[in-house]
């Protein structure tokens, strides 16, 4: 399953999130969030890591939900001790993968927090043994190295007794009857002022929970007009993003309806595909089931030719390390990233929607045609603009091609069929 989401400034959230709000005329980006947001539009690829106190059960990062009381659950955390913890290696893997980005599970649904916070004792400082901040760790070591950090960070706390429920986490034995929304929403302000305080430049926000909510249940208004404004108040250029499993929706790339969930209109601002490298985001014993390194890096050309980044998740394993098949997926990454990356980073949408043999993403007069599934010695290939030349990416050697209406067909007969991206570019008329 992969899910899909917007990253904006202040305002545009809610205009998507709830489409009421705001007028779209009326939200103006602040330059510093347009420039974060061209800024991320360029990077096209991040890694996405979900590691809490779930990782030590290695179920996946939803275990709380489904069967274990929170009395017994939080237990856990006296046995909490990630023995091979090295910001370092992490931010390295990222690195040699061609990533640009880290977002780190700051706090996941079942309401660890993997920082020292001062809200709460369940925290990686306070209720473990290791006692470190990882998260001050791991900022540092982002910073060092060049990596930007963004922080996942859970509207829903299936521990805490103040969270109004929503459809979930009904069943942790918590006390439920006293629910109180203003006592959680400045739970998490707090929160969020220590995260955008004490670990340096944040690149983004990314909020997931909101779906949760039962308006009949218990009804109270999320006030994210104040939580985002606090945040850029923070944190100018800081991005907002919220997987709010509204429209656009899970399951697709932009655009696309293979799930029948979606195919809205793509949003003109920045998007983000988020994808599993197996089945499942938190750590699970049981899924070895990772996709081969040529899926993966089809799916960030198809994320790419849409105008969206790939956050690609690894689930770490309880002692930090990262699954060993996971670090060969992202060191192939790596490897093609750094031979066609030029192809990658910095581009915008292709000219035309995916076609049963690929797709494309434009930077500038350069359109870059990415055969995925070579299947005919001359393809058709829609282009905006008047080509003027044809060659292969990796040889520039010249590839013949004749006019068509409004696009060319191309001679791909050269193709190997082992590549796993045969990428033509087009010299184009500016558009
Ligand atoms: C869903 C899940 C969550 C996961 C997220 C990643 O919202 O609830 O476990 O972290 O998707 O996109």
């Amino acid at each position: 399953m992969n899910t899909k989401r917007i990253i904006q400034g202040l305002g545009t959230a809610l205009l998507l999130a709830f489409g009421v709000k705001f007028a779209k005329a009326e939200y103006q980006p602040s330059p510093e969030i347009v420039q974060a947001q061209e800024e991320f539009a360029d990077s096209k690829f991040g890694v996405f890591f979900h590691w809490g106190l779930y990782s030590m059960f290695g179920q996946g990062e939803w275990y709380l939900n489904y069967g274990p009381k929170q009395e017994e659950y939080v237990k856990a955390a006296k046995g909490f001790y990630p023995s091979k913890f090295d910001a370092k290696a992490w931010v390295k893997a990222v690195k040699d993968a061609g990533a640009k980005y880290i977002c780190f599970t700051s706090r996941h649904h079942e309401g660890f927090s993997m920082w020292d916070t001062d809200m709460s004792d369940y925290n990686i400082v306070d209720a473990t043994p290791f006692g470190r901040d990882v998260l001050k760790e791991l900022a540092e070591e982002c910073q060092r190295q060049g990596i930007k950090l963004h922080l996942y960070y859970s509207h829903i706390d299936w521990g805490r007794e103040d969270y109004p429920r929503g459809r979930t986490g009904l069943d942790t034995g918590v006390d439920l009857s006293h629910p109180d929304w203003k006592g959680y929403y400045d739970f998490m302000n707090g929160q969020l002022k220590e995260l955008l305080t004490n670990y340096g430049p944040i690149g983004a926000i990314w909020f997931d929970g909101w779906w949760d909510h039962d308006e009949d249940k218990t009804p109270f208004d999320w006030e994210l007009p104040a939580q985002y404004q606090m945040i850029h108040d923070l944190q100018p250029s800081c991005l907002v993003a919220n997987n709010h499993h509204q429209t656009p929706f899970e399951g697709d790339l932009p655009g696309e309806n293979a799930y029948g969930l979606s195919g809205q209109a793509i949003s003109q601002l920045p998007l983000e595909t988020c994808a599993t490298m197996n089945g499942m985001w938190g750590y699970k014993i049981a899924d070895q089931n990772y996709k081969d390194p040529q899926i993966l890096i089809h799916m960030l050309v198809g994320a790419a030719s849409k105008g969206a980044n790939l956050l690609l998740n690894v689930g770490p394993q309880p002692s930090w390390e990262l699954p060993a098949t996971a670090l060969n997926r992202l060191a192939e990454m790596g490897k093609w990233l750094n031979e066609y990356g030029e192809t990658i980073y910095g581009t915008r949408r292709g000219d035309f929607p995916a076609q049963s043999w690929g797709t494309s993403t434009r930077k500038g007069n350069l359109l870059f045609v990415h055969v995925l599934e070579p299947e005919a010695p001359v393809i058709y290939v829609p282009v905006k603009g008047k080509v003027k030349k044809a060659y292969t990416f990796k040889e520039h050697k010249k590839v013949k091609f004749n006019t068509a209406e409004e696009g060319i067909l191309l001679d791909v007969g050269k193709i190997d069929k082992d590549t796993i991206d045969y990428v033509v570019v087009l010299e184009t008329t500016k558009l």
